[in-house]
C-alpha cells in the first residue's frame, strides 16, 4: 500500500514525503517548486508561521497573564509577506534600523504595535521612531538620551503625548550559545549594565516628552535552555515595579534531526510567564516577549541543484547557492542537514558546498546523502530564520526567491533578483 510519511519537526509543519518518495512543505512537491521558480529558492509554508504565531499567543493565555504581547523580532526573516502573516496574526514587531521600521510599516503593522530597537539610532532613525509615534524606543545609552532630547526640543515628536520609552538592560546572564549572538553579558556593546540604571532611568525622567514605562532585556539567540530566561527576570525584578517587561528574544530552534528538540514556545512561554510573575510582574503589567528565530526559522527550507560532485579526501557535492543565501554554517559554525529531495535517507557520506570563491563556503561539513547527481534537487530545512534576512550578492549572485506554499498551492511573495538588480544602484 502506498502512503506517505511525515518528516522530523526540523522541517515545516505538514512536511511529508510523497509516496514516491519526495519532499512536499505546504502541500507542494519541491521538485515540482524547484523545476517551476528554480533553485536557491527559500521555500515557506505559511500554516506553520501562522500555527507558531498562534501557539506562542495562546501560551501566553494558557500561562495566565492578561498583558501578553508578541513581538516578531523581524531582522529574523524581513520580507512583507512574513511581516503580513505576522500583523495579520495580531502580533507587534521589533524593529531595529529605519529600514525594518519602514518595512514594519508598509507590511501593515500600526504605529502602536512597533517597538524601535538599536545600539546605535541615527537622529533619522529617532526621528522616524518619533514621528510615527512608534509604541515603545528601548533606549541603549546615555547618548541617545540626549540626542532625543535634543529632537523632542525640537519638535521632532508630531503626538503631543510623552514618547513611551523602555531602557535597555544588559542583566550580567549569558545563555550558552556563540558568543556572536550572545547580548547579555557586563562587556556587551548593548544597554545599560545594572549599576548604570538607576542613572539612566533618572536622567530618562528628566527628558520632556518621554515617559519611562519599563525595562527590557535580550541576553541572547538560539538558546536552548530556560534558566537563563529565568535569571533574566529574577534580575530584572531587582530593579522595582514597572508597567512594562519586555524579556526579548532568544528561544532556539531544531536545525538537525540529531539535536535534541530545544524547549517548546508553550514550555518556554510558561516558564518566563511563572519567573516574571514570581519576580514582582503583576496582572495588569505588560509583558513582551521577542521571538524571531522561534517564528520563523523551522518554517521554512531551502532548495538548492547539484551542479558538480567530485571525491578527493571528501565527497563533495556542490550546489547552485551557499553562503549568499545561508550564511549562518560558515559565520557561526552552525551545524544544519541536507536531503536528496525525492531520495530521503541516504548513506553516502558527503561534504555540501557552495559555489562561492572560498574554500569556507560549506553548508554541511558531513551529511548522509543518497548518492547525489548533478540535477539532484537538494533541501536545506531550518533556514527561514537569517538566512533571506543575510543574504548577499557575493559574487555576482541574484538572491533567491521567497516561495509561500499552502493546501498545494505556491506563490511568490519575494522575486528572484535578476542580473539587472545587480547594476541597479551603479552609477556609471
Ligand atoms: N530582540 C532583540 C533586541 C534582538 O537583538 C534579537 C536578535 C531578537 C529579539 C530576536 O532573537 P531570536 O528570538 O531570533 O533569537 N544572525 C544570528 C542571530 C542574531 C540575533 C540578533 N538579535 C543568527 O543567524 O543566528
Amino acid at each position: 500500500m502506498a502512503t506517505e510519511t511525515s518528516v522530523c519537526d526540523v522541517f515545516p509543519l505538514g512536511s511529508r514525503l510523497s509516496e514516491r518518495g519526495r519532499l512536499q512543505v505546504g502541500g507542494c512537491d519541491t521538485i515540482e517548486l524547484a523545476r517551476e521558480f528554480g533553485t536557491p529558492a527559500y521555500v515557506v509554508a505559511e500554516d506553520d508561521l501562522r500555527a507558531r504565531a498562534r501557539a506562542f499567543l495562546a501560551a501566553g493565555r494558557a500561562a495566565g497573564h492578561d498583558e501578553f504581547h508578541v513581538v516578531f523580532a523581524s531582522k529574523a526573516f524581513p520580507c512583507t509577506a512574513v511581516l503580513a502573516v505576522f500583523a495579520n496574526e495580531g502580533l507587534w514587531c521589533d524593529v531595529a534600523s529605519g529600514g525594518e521600521l519602514h518595512l514594519a510599516l508598509r507590511a501593515g503593522f500600526s504605529p502602536e504595535r512597533i517597538v524601535v530597537h538599536g545600539n546605535a539610532k541615527s537622529e533619522a532613525e529617532l526621528r522616524m521612531a518619533l514621528r510615527h509615534r512608534v509604541a515603545l524606543i528601548v533606549v541603549d545609552n546615555f547618548d541617545e538620551i540626549d540626542r532625543l532630547e535634543r529632537l523632542l526640543a525640537e519638535g521632532a515628536a508630531t503626538d503631543r503625548s510623552a514618547q513611551p520609552v523602555l531602557v535597555r538592560v544588559t542583566p550580567g546572564v549569558s545563555g550558552d550559545t556563540n558568543a556572536k549572538i550572545s547580548t547579555g553579558q557586563a562587556d556587551s556593546k548593548f544597554g545599560f549594565v545594572i549599576d548604570q540604571i538607576d542613572r539612566a532611568l533618572a536622567r530618562m525622567r528628566g527628558v520632556a516628552g518621554l515617559e519611562v514605562r519599563g525595562l527590557h532585556a535580550h541576553i541572547g539567540s538560539q538558546l536552548l535552555t530556560l534558566e537563563p530566561f529565568r535569571a533574566t527576570a529574577a534580575a530584572l525584578g531587582k530593579l522595582g515595579a514597572f508597567p512594562v517587561w519586555d524579556l526579548g528574544g532568544g528561544l532556539g530552534a531544531r536545525y538537525t534531526e540529531r539535536q535534541p528538540p530545544p524547549p517548546t514556545i508553550e514550555e518556554y512561554v510558561g516558564a518566563v510567564v511563572q519567573a516574571a510573575h514570581a519576580n514582582g510582574l503583576g496582572s495588569g503589567q505588560q509583558l513582551l516577549l521577542e521571538p524571531g528565530r522561534a517564528l520563523c526559522a523551522n518554517a521554512a527550507v531551502t532548495l538548492y541543484t547539484v551542479e558538480s560532485v567530485r571525491r578527493n579526501v571528501s565527497h563533495w557535492v556542490a550546489v547552485d547557492g551557499g553562503m549568499s543565501d545561508n550564511i549562518r554554517p560558515m559565520l557561526y559554525g552552525a551545524v544544519i542537514e541536507a536531503h536528496v529531495a525525492d531520495r530521503f535517507h541516504g548513506s553516502t557520506l558527503c561534504a555540501l558546498a557552495g559555489k562561492h570563491c572560498e574554500s569556507g563556503d560549506v553548508l554541511v561539513r558531513e551529511v548522509l546523502l543518497d548518492d547525489p547527481r548533478p540535477g539532484d534537487v537538494v533541501v536545506t530545512p531550518a533556514t527561514g530564520a537569517y538566512g533571506y534576512a543575510m543574504a548577499s550578492n557575493y559574487n555576482g549572485l541574484p538572491r533567491p526567491p521567497v516561495i509561500f506554499c499552502r493546501d498545494g498551492e505556491a506563490r511568490v511573495v519575494a522575486r528572484r533578483e535578476s542580473f539587472e538588480d545587480l547594476a541597479a544602484r551603479d552609477v556609471p
